[in-house]
């Protein structure tokens, strides 16, 4: 029998769910697998994907010598951007449609595997840029068919792209974040290899790890699926389909790892049972919101990111102002949930909870409050930018915040709540600082 969350089912709204998940190995050293498995995907030339940083790194080395191994050729492509734009999606595109590949790989962050998503759609079936990306901004297409086969090969333990159908990049000329959705661009097989963490800075792990656990608290605390309106028939149903109880499951178990080890992987390189657990953290995070769908903090986050002016944070590429996506999300979590809290007092008592905070003698009115101040407090052990102020913002720019983000409907809407351009507001004024 289900939860009494579930049970509460609206007139018109859906009676089902759906569990879909990239096929996935994890483990040690499973990199080494990649030519075995693009040699069973049918792929004999297969585009690799990845950054001028990584490709120097024994990680792309070993998948480039387990694909030779394999005797499949290898178009490599090292020039993405760290934080794709829409020109740096139509770049790889464009390199893909060259190649004459039959499949991807790609080895690296959320931008890596996210701009081998789109080199994978646009070159399987050329399209206007705008033709797939999200409405309202683009024209929200259907993608027509299957894509090519793509091995993901996440190196952070972070965004979780590799279990998802979704691509995020900036589309410039709006100065702001959005994405392609669709089922249809999930990788065909993820391959996560834990070592892969043990050399990023902690500052790059602390961001990951921060975008894992509000993945997790965005998905248990999603408008239940039993809540949404049913889409027109089965195959329409969103990847953003709100909470459910498969999605609940890899929630509670990666906020649980991120309690445990988050502040041990930031402060010790070495320690890698925290750097391994997080990893595995992700991948759970990654499956759960991939089949319900993030809220307000990633709908936030798509402003605060594309309307960055001088916050240039350490362990990442120098030059360019960036606000990396993971610290781009958790600057707005606390305010966020300390506002929605009122909606599913249970579950934002569960996540405290999860996150190891002591929750005795918590009541359902301050269950908003108990869960922001244990994220504050992991962001203070690790040093994360104290909210808005602390990535460059004040209160002065909430009204372009909201702005740059009031039309992000596909996350918004999955809140538990309904958010306006006033609760927006509050959500960004609440966030602007929290010590
Ligand atoms: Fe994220």
């Amino acid at each position: 029998m289900m939860c009494q969350h579930y049970d509460l089912k609206l007139e018109g709204a859906d009676t089902a769910f759906s569990v879909d998940a990239s096929n996935t190995t994890f483990g040690q050293g499973c990199l080494s697998e990649a030519g075995e498995i693009a040699k069973s995907l049918g792929i004999s030339r297969i585009a690799l994907f990845t950054d001028d940083a990584l490709a120097k790194t024994e990680h792309v080395a070993k998948v480039i010598t387990s694909l030779k191994a394999a005797n499949v050729d290898i178009a490599l492509y090292d020039n993405v951007r760290v934080e794709p734009t829409d020109e740096s999606f139509i770049a790889a595109s464009k390199f893909a449609s060259d190649s004459n590949v039959d499949g991807f790989i790609s080895v690296g962050g959320g931008s890596v595997i996210d701009t081998a998503k789109a080199a994978n759609l646009y070159s399987t079936y050329p399209a206007e840029f705008l033709d797939y990306v999200n409405a309202p901004i683009g024209k929200g297409v259907p993608v027509p068919g299957a894509l090519k086969p793509h091995i993901a090969c996440p190196t952070t333990s972070g965004t979780g792209s590799e279990c998802t159908g979704i691509a995020v990049f900036d589309l410039l000329e709006m100065k702001a974040k959005t994405g392609i959705a669709s089922k249809m661009i999930r990788p065909t097989r993820a391959l996560i290899d834990p070592d892969t963490t043990l050399t990023l800075p902690p500052n790059v792990v602390a961001a990951s790890c921060f975008d894992v656990l509000s993945h997790a608290l965005e998905s248990y605390t999603a408008r239940p699926y039993t809540q949404r309106p049913a889409a027109p028939s089965p195959a329409l149903r969103p990847s953003s389909q709100g909470s459910n109880p498969w999605s609940d499951l890899g929630c509670a178990e990666a906020l649980r790892l991120a309690g445990i080890y988050l502040e041990r992987a930031v402060s010790d390189a070495n320690d890698i049972e925290a750097r391994h657990q997080l990893m595995w953290a992700s991948t759970l995070a990654g499956i759960a919101f991939g089949n319900a769908g993030c809220h307000a903090p990633h709908g936030m986050s798509y402003s605060v990111s594309g309307l960055v002016k001088d916050f240039q944070p350490d362990g990442y590429p120098k030059g360019e102002p960036m606000v990396p996506h993971g610290m781009s999300v958790i600057v707005n979590s606390p305010s966020v949930f300390r506002i929605t809290g009122v909606d599913q007092p249970d579950r934002h008592i569960d996540g405290a909870r999860f996150l190891g905070a002591d929750v005795s003698d918590v009541g359902p009115t301050e269950a908003g409050e108990v869960l922001s101040d244990r994220i504050i407090e992991l962001m203070k052990a690790t040093d994360m930018p104290n909210g808005l102020t602390g990535v460059g913002y004040s209160a002065d720019d909430i009204p372009d915040l909201v702005n740059g983000s009031i039309n992000q409907r596909r996350l918004l809407d999955n809140a538990p709540m309904s958010i306006d351009e006033e609760v927006l507001t509050n959500m960004y004024a609440g966030a602007v600082s929290y010590w």
